[in-house]
């Protein structure tokens, strides 16, 4: 009898943490293509914007038109990251599935991120579960969980402190960001292992950056601590401006590919991904991080060496002398 698979849940997040970190303005209706083409990959959620200050993150100040022009296929949930009543309003406004709200649970990257205090953002980010009551699913995400590229560690009791607080507000998810890639595996494991069953009925998610090479390592250690929905962005791009150090999220295409390798079930078409992906130079202005779409998937086969008849003769050849030496 052949075990089900185990279903894990891909968050495709390059179009705001990635965009949101790039000199270029990708044009509304390149975004909206984009959109569409990640809609067709099986994907279940998209973040497709944030509805934030357009001078503070002007990549995204097209949020609203955006919203408007992308096609909204039945079963994947468009989200929007949101910072105060005002994006919520908007992101409402433009029929967003889900607020996707954010406060760090370090005092200093919240202050440089949103100028507002964790009491501010906690107190703002109330209002908006008000706002949003029956019109949106609200999720939580708590920036710096595992480390603050400024203040160094973050006490995990914060970060549970206000994930409580949220849960206790009725939102449906909470997602642990590791906003500069500081958490090791043994840190990932111990924090997820100690949250399983904490929030009944919420959804839990890890968001983790590749800013010192330990982003899959992380989600592996995530993974078997019992976590079943990760952020990732294509191409391995994103970061938050307002971190020093900081880069790109684990990248969508290597993680499927491993989550894939390791007997998971992620309903993405690994391929469509990679297409995806493959744009994305053209679209951004550089290189981008992946490995797999260049390498493809590790069940590619590449064709043997043009002289590789020779190479299997000579080489017979060799061994039977050898073999003669020896006798
Ligand atoms: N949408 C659009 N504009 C907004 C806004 C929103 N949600 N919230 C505030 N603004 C505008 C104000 O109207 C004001 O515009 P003006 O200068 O033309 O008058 C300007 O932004 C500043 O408003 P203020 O209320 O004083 O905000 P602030 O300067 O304290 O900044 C944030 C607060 C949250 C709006 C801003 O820091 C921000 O958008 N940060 C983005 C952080 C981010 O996205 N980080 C990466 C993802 S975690
Ligand atoms: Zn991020």
């Amino acid at each position: 009898m052949s075990e089900s698979k185990r279903k894990v849940h891909v968050h495709e997040v390059f179009m705001r943490d990635g965009l949101q970190n790039e000199a270029v303005f990708v044009p509304t209706d390149e975004k909206a293509r984009m959109v569409d083409a990640l809609s067709r990959t099986g994907l279940t959620k998209i973040e497709v914007t944030s509805f934030t200050s357009a001078s503070a993150i002007p990549a995204l100040r097209d949020a609203d038109a955006l919203m408007q022009r992308i096609e909204r296929r039945p079963g994947v949930v468009y989200a929007a990251l949101v910072l105060n009543l005002r994006g919520a309003q908007r992101a409402l406004d433009a029929r967003a599935d889900e607020l996707n709200l954010v406060v760090s649970a370090s005092e200093t990257h919240n202050l440089a991120n949103t100028r507002m205090t964790r009491r501010q953002s906690r107190h703002a980010l109330r209002e908006v579960c008000r706002l949003a009551g029956e019109h949106a699913k609200v999720a939580l995400s708590i920036g710096t969980a595992f480390g603050c590229p400024m203040e160094g560690a973050v006490l995990f009791d914060d970060v549970l402190d206000i994930a409580d607080e949220f849960v206790g507000s009725g939102v449906a998810g909470i997602t642990l960001c590791d906003t500069t890639g500081m958490a090791d595996p043994a840190q990932v494991r111990k924090a997820c292992a100690g949250l399983a069953g904490r929030w009944p009925g919420v959804a839990l998610t890890l968001h983790l950056h590749d800013t010192r090479g330990m982003g899959l390592a992380n989600a592996l250690a995530g993974l078997e601590a019992g976590i079943t929905r990760f952020d990732a962005s294509l191409g391995g791009l994103g970061g938050c401006p307002f971190a020093p150090g900081a880069s790109g999220n684990i990248c969508t295409e290597d993680l499927v590919h491993m989550l894939e390798a390791v007997g998971c079930d992620t309903g993405v078409d690994l391929q469509a991904l990679i297409d995806c992906a493959a744009e994305l130079p053209g679209i951004v202005g550089h290189e981008i991080r992946g490995q797999v779409w260049r390498a493809g998937s590790a069940d590619r086969r590449y064709p043997r060496p043009a002289d590789f008849e020779q190479i299997v003769e000579r080489a017979h050849v060799r061994e039977s002398m050898q073999a003669a030496v020896g006798s």
